[in-house]
């Protein structure tokens, strides 16, 4: 298939469009590089650089076979201080690649969501049924989304999958996590095992929880692709499909931390410091949907294995 990757310069939409071409698609990647990396973009792809909502457009109407849509603003404080850029560059921009999408006849659509769609969880694991409550605008704006592209599956025939990402961690390859500003928890810690930092904030130990510190499922970034290679195969024409995408086990804070200090053999100070706003005390997905109607299986759900990659990734990067 001739794909159309947005985002394809970021941490997943880079190790999803290597995936892509080793499995023979032809992969056009288009990112503003405003969070991604050209040197991250796969070689075999081709590269535009520009805003989705302006070139999406123009570039579909060469005929395209589907689209993997990755591009977006996804830091949850910043979406908090500042939110017409998440209104903005999350669902106008995804409204006009949608758009793009139906009035050039491109029918399949592979759309990274996320677990920040259900905010507050009243079950756990979280099913694809439970009700959708964001406490944050990156989520609400993905859930606008995905509520978009539902409408369009029923009105234009658009075969669709919203991929709900919980913890992605781990690397492939050269394609990893390299973000600026870094707020997730497993790329911090292994900045302070490189000695970029002196220490990881825990931020809260008084969470209802079993050690006091949140939990979360944290999912190899390879185990995710794979998700997307199989949403697009089996996609449906004129249904849009929601799968949560985790390993079912939900990892404390501290656990992590403790993990990553096997893993790198360094003692990794940790500070407990206040809750982060917006936190909430557990994310874990079920996956079963996933697994019956995709026919996924994780391959990777050690987390020594996955902070191992990361790691290896980091490590290689500082060329140490
Ligand atoms: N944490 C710390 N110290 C840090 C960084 C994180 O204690 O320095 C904690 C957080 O409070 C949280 C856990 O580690 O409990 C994981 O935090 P991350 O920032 O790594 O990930 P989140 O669970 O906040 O976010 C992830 C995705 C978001 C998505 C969210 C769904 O990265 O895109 O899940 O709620 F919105």
């Amino acid at each position: 298939m001739k794909l159309l990757v947005t985002g394809g310069a970021g941490y997943v939409g880079s190790v999803c469009a290597a995936r892509l071409l080793e499995a023979g698609h032809e992969v056009v990647v288009l990112d503003d590089l405003s969070t991604g990396h050209a040197d991250a973009v796969p070689e075999g792809c081709r590269f535009v650089q520009g805003d989705v909502g302006d070139v999406a457009g123009p570039l579909l109407a060469e005929g395209f076979d589907g689209v993997l849509h990755f591009a977006a603003k996804s830091l949850v404080g910043e979406s908090m201080q500042d939110p017409a850029k998440y209104w903005q560059g999350n669902v106008v921009t995804s409204l006009r690649l949608l758009d793009a999408m139906h009035e050039n006849g491109v029918s399949r659509l592979v759309f990274s969501s996320t677990a920040a769609t259900y905010g507050e969880p009243e079950e756990s694991p979280i099913r694809e049924t439970a009700p959708t409550r964001p406490t944050n605008t990156y989520g609400a704006t993905k859930l606008a989304i995905d509520q978009a592209i539902t409408s369009y599956a029923a009105a234009h025939g658009l075969a669709a999958t919203s991929l709900r990402y919980f913890n992605v961690a781990g690397a492939y390859d050269r394609f990893g996590e390299r973000h600026t500003v870094e707020t997730h928890l497993i790329p911090i810690v292994l900045q302070v095992a490189l000695g970029q930092r002196e220490q990881v904030q825990i931020y809260g130990d008084d969470w209802p929880t079993e050690d006091g510190t949140c939990v979360r499922d944290y999912i190899h970034v390879l185990d995710l692709a794979e998700a997307h290679l199989l949403a697009l195969e089996t996609s449906v024409p004129g249904r849009h499909r929601v799968y949560n995408l985790g390993n079912g086990t939900g990892f404390s804070v501290r656990q992590v931390i403790d993990t990553c200090r096997a893993v790198t053999g360094h003692p990794v100070p940790a500070v407990v410091a206040p809750r982060r706003a917006g936190d909430p005390a557990v994310l874990v997905a079920s996956s079963e949907l996933a697994r019956q109607e995709l026919g996924w299986k994780p391959q990777r759900q050690d987390l020594a294995d996955i902070v191992r990659d990361a790691w290896e990734f980091t490590r290689a990067r500082q060329g140490a």
